[in-house]
């Protein structure tokens, strides 16, 4: 496994220990736990979204690789997520989507691996562009009566239902 594997794989067992603790008692969200968690899962995002699959599609002659299309719908699925307050409704379906969606980039035939062949001879310099992504700047957050329906929305075109 080379570096962009090893650093965007180690980011998911990060944010996935960092959403443990936040739930670690259902009765008491730790919203410190969970506002790393949040303000770690929109870099992620922007990381993959901003350096990696633009530099992957580069790499293919401008072609976006297969699987961009349903990354970047999850993603927008987990971005709309981590708008309201959280609740438990609202982590269990993180929980569902990262479940499926980090298997399509960490398996050997997933995304990080086929970056680490595309950019064979660049992936240390990627490993590092992804390393200094700077933090994302996080909106308080927002219930408003839109914001569950866009996320129901976005998660529709997923793939997902969103049970409430
Ligand atoms: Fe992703
Ligand atoms: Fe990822």
């Amino acid at each position: 496994m080379g570096p962009i594997y090893h650093f965007l794989a180690g980011d998911h067992a990060r944010l996935d220990a960092l959403l443990q603790r936040a739930f670690a008692d259902p009765n008491q969200i730790d919203l410190q736990a969970y506002g790393q968690f949040r303000a770690g899962l929109l870099r992620h995002i922007a990381m993959e979204e901003k350096i990696l699959l633009p530099a992957a599609q580069k790499a293919r002659g401008g072609e976006a690789l297969p699987i961009a299309a349903k990354l970047r719908l999850d993603h927008g699925a987990l971005a709309a997520l981590l708008v309201p307050t959280p609740t438990t409704a609202i982590v269990a379906s993180i929980r569902v989507i990262l479940a499926a969606h980090n298997p399509l980039e960490e398996r050997p035939d997933g995304l990080y691996q086929a970056c680490e062949g595309l950019l064979a001879g660049e992936s240390e310099d990627i490993a590092a562009r992804l390393r200094s992504a700077p933090e994302v700047k996080l909106a308080p957050f927002n219930d408003g009566p839109q914001v569950i329906e866009s996320a129901r929305r976005a998660l529709a075109r997923a793939g997902y239902e969103l049970k409430m």
